[in-house]
């Protein structure tokens, strides 16, 4: 009975913001949990385009493939090679990921292109911004290959910005095979 009400209260909750729910010590905790987990991304990867990520400048980044595999937001990341499944950005170029609300997340991956004989470095920035706004650098790296973990602070984050700051070891461009963020413990 007590979680009935309290899943009713939950769901008041949401539709009306100014009912309180605070009968119920269970109530305010589940409350408080489905919330953060909301912000969270329910602790997945939120860079995916059926949940609302947007390449925002994607007319400035080139699309290598097909509808199946040149999207960095995609989950299937298995057909790779050389002309299909990566992005390209020059030199001074970002690729900006717009989040459809501003979620706390403190992990991004990208993967880079790494199927040459000899593996490619890149010159990457990545940045973030945050839910006021301003934009931080959280890493920075002239020699990056294939897959990076990069750990922050937990932030909230409306905006994530992946830079071309000095082309690749072979040439002027930057490759993604695929982008992740999300909320770790
Ligand atoms: C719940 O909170 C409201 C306002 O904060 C208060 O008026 C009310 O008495 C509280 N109810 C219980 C059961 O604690
Ligand atoms: C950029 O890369 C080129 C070619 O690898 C190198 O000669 C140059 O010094 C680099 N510039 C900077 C600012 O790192």
């Amino acid at each position: 009975m007590n979680t009935v009400l309290s899943v009713l209260l939950l769901h008041s909750f949401f539709a009306t913001p100014t009912l309180s729910c605070n009968q119920s010590c269970f109530c305010k905790t589940y409350q408080t949990l489905k919330v953060r987990s909301t912000l969270r991304g329910q602790y997945k990867n939120i860079l995916q385009e059926q949940k609302g990520a947007l390449i925002s400048n994607k007319k400035q980044v080139g699309f290598a493939g097909n509808q199946f595999n040149r999207s960095p937001l995609r989950s299937e990341v298995y057909d790779v090679g050389s002309g299909k499944g990566y992005t390209i950005s020059s030199i001074g170029q970002f690729v900006i990921i717009d989040l459809p609300q501003i979620y706390e997340i403190n992990t991004i991956k990208f993967w880079v292109y790494d199927r040459d004989i000899n593996l490619r470095t890149f010159d990457i920035k990545v940045q973030v911004q945050n839910s006021q706004g301003l934009i931080q650098l959280i890493y920075e790296d002239t020699v990056a290959t294939s897959i990076t973990k990069i750990k922050f602070s937990d932030t909230f984050v409306k905006q994530i910005l992946f830079y071309d700051n000095n082309g690749s070891s072979l040439n002027q461009y930057l490759h993604f095979v695929n982008l992740q963020a999300y909320f770790e413990f």
